[in-house]
């Protein structure tokens, strides 16, 4: 799916799915320019085996990139959201977020989580700016249970000095992500 933008963020910019590890192949610049050390290997690793990819594209210049999965039906996961440096603050970013919220929202998801480390404050900031919240494992294990909260961790590989952040769902901002296909479901049932 190619979906192009015509807001006023940056010019041209249009978001694609990349099924194929061959297609992912032309956003690992963008990881080598946004990550280094441990997660830059770790952002590769997972571009080859994570279910959704969906790069950023000015023109046909890949400017971003945003990793997603489902944890389970229920919940959707941003694994990793990353835009080349050059390219940062034109709510890039942003725009990728609102695809995956809408993605995620048609998978049937009700919350997505994500993990930010704690020092990040471009990514806190891009996070806060769609409504997400921090979570503490206190308040997930509540949530959840201890056992369930635990197991979440272990496969958004939650490492020290990361934060979780939550967002719901719910109908209400559903309402602003609606696809049409959606409103095509609702209409016909
Ligand atoms: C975090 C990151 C993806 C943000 O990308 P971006 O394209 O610059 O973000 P956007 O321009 O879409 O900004 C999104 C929101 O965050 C805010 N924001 C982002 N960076 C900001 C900054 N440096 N200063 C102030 N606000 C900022 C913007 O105000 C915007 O909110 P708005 O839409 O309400 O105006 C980018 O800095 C990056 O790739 N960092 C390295 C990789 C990383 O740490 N990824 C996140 C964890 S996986």
């Amino acid at each position: 799916m190619t979906s192009k933008k015509g807001d006023n963020t940056a010019p041209d910019l249009s978001i694609k799915d990349l099924p194929s590890e061959k297609e992912r192949s032309i956003v690992e610049p963008v990881l080598e320019k946004s990550f280094e050390g441990w997660y830059l290997w770790h952002s590769k690793r997972t571009l080859k085996d994570i279910e959704t990819v969906k790069a950023a594209l000015i023109g046909d210049e890949p400017v971003g990139v945003s990793m997603l999965k489902m944890l389970n039906t229920k919940l959707g996961y941003v694994y990793y959201i990353a835009v080349s440096p050059e390219w940062r603050g034109k709510g890039i970013a942003g725009e990728l977020l609102d695809t995956s919220d809408e993605f995620f929202f048609n998978k049937g998801a009700n919350e997505v989580l994500a993990g930010i480390s704690e020092d990040n404050e471009e990514s806190k900031r891009l996070f806060s700016s769609r409504s997400y919240k921090e979570i503490s494992f206190a308040e997930l294990s509540k949530r959840f249970g201890r056992l369930h909260a635990i197991n979440l961790y272990r496969k958004m590989v939650i490492v020290s000095g990361e934060v979780v952040y939550t967002k719901e769902l719910t109908k209400g901002l559903a309402g602003s992500i609606l696809t049409e296909e959606v409103e095509r479901e609702k209409t016909n049932s």
